[in-house]
């Protein structure tokens, strides 16, 4: 494999190897009633999306191996479970969403019970594909190490939990540390496993991981910053979601807290303190996580 140099290029190669084993797992041949779950679980799966989780996760790994096959389970179980966050996130009684990944939402499609368990299924699912198949590659005690990590990012003191905080955001006092605290829950716990978690696997050291840990803690409080700004600077269709949703449905966020201008400079500092982690990592080649940062700080969708 040539040396990737830049996110866009390590994206355009991971991306589809990614995608076809998300689909070859969740591929579970019923012959019953139960194929419309499979669907409308295939169906948000499928539909797209920037996959930049599982992208960090590889990318993280493969700065310590050159076969990052063995990430492959972990980054593929990132990307279900945050499928799942998205398909419940979009229910009528959460965000009330019509519209995801350029398709009707999973509920429009499927109907709300089965997007409810489409969900569900995805979110045990991805605990069955991490036991299943990282003891074929790494020590028992670090996967179930890696499992409860998961778990706990994933529950009550990380997505859920800040979904919670979200709900209830707009109707409590508006302050900086209730914003924080939101956005590093319901995205941040997510975004930074998928730094954290590979890293373990890989064998980072204690110190490598210090720095790992903060650098996912500022590109998943950076990348739910730039979610707030898009949702107020682009349109629907080039977002694939609904824009504008947040204003109408009076979410806090870092535009309501902080206006445009100021959040652009947050953006800023956010990047400028991911790059000075990766800096301090002077024996490893952070080429792609560097270019990953950059993307995350400016992308348009
Ligand atoms: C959207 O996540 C929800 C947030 C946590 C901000 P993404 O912007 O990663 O959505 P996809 O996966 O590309 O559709
Ligand atoms: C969602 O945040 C975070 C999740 C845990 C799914 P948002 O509600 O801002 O995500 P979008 O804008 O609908 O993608
Ligand atoms: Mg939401
Ligand atoms: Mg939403
Ligand atoms: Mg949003």
């Amino acid at each position: 494999m040539a040396k990737m140099n830049d996110f866009h290029q390590f994206a355009e190669y991971h991306r589809p190897i990614i995608e076809a084993y998300m689909i070859d797992t969740i591929s579970f041949s019923v012959n019953d009633e139960r194929r419309k779950l499979e669907h409308a679980m295939k169906y948000s799966v499928q539909a797209g999306g920037k996959r930049i989780r599982p992208l960090i996760a590889t990318a993280t790994y493969s700065m310590f191996h050159r076969d990052v096959s063995p990430i492959l389970p972990l980054a593929a179980a990132i990307e279900l479970l945050h499928t799942y966050s998205l398909i419940h996130d979009d229910l009528p009684s959460m965000d009330n969403d019509v519209l995801r990944r350029g398709l009707p939402t999973c509920h429009v499609q499927f109907g709300e019970d089965i997007a409810i368990l489409a969900g569900d299924t995805l979110n045990t699912f991805t605990f069955e594909l991490l036991a299943d198949r990282l003891p074929l590659y790494f020590p028992a005690a670090t996967v179930l190490d890696v499992i409860r990590r998961f778990a706990h990012a994933s529950g009550i003191a990380g997505m859920s939990g800040g979904q919670v905080l979200d709900l209830i955001g707009s109707t409590v006092q508006a302050s900086e540390s209730y914003l924080f605290q939101t956005h590093a829950l319901k995205t941040g716990a997510l975004l930074s496993a998928s730094v954290t978690l590979p890293a373990i696997l890989a064998g980072a050291s204690p110190s490598e991981l210090t720095v790992l840990n903060l650098f996912g803690d500022h590109i998943g409080q950076l990348f739910q910053i730039v979610d707030d700004l898009l949702d107020v600077t682009q349109t629907s269709e080039n977002l694939g979601k609904s824009a504008q949703k947040d204003i109408e449905q009076n979410k806090l966020t870092y535009i309501r807290v902080f206006g445009i201008d100021a959040t652009r400079e947050l953006i800023s500092k956010y990047i400028a303190e991911a790059h000075a982690c990766l800096d301090s990592l002077t024996n490893f080649d952070t080429v792609v996580l560097r270019s990953m940062v950059d993307y995350i700080g400016d992308r348009q969708a």
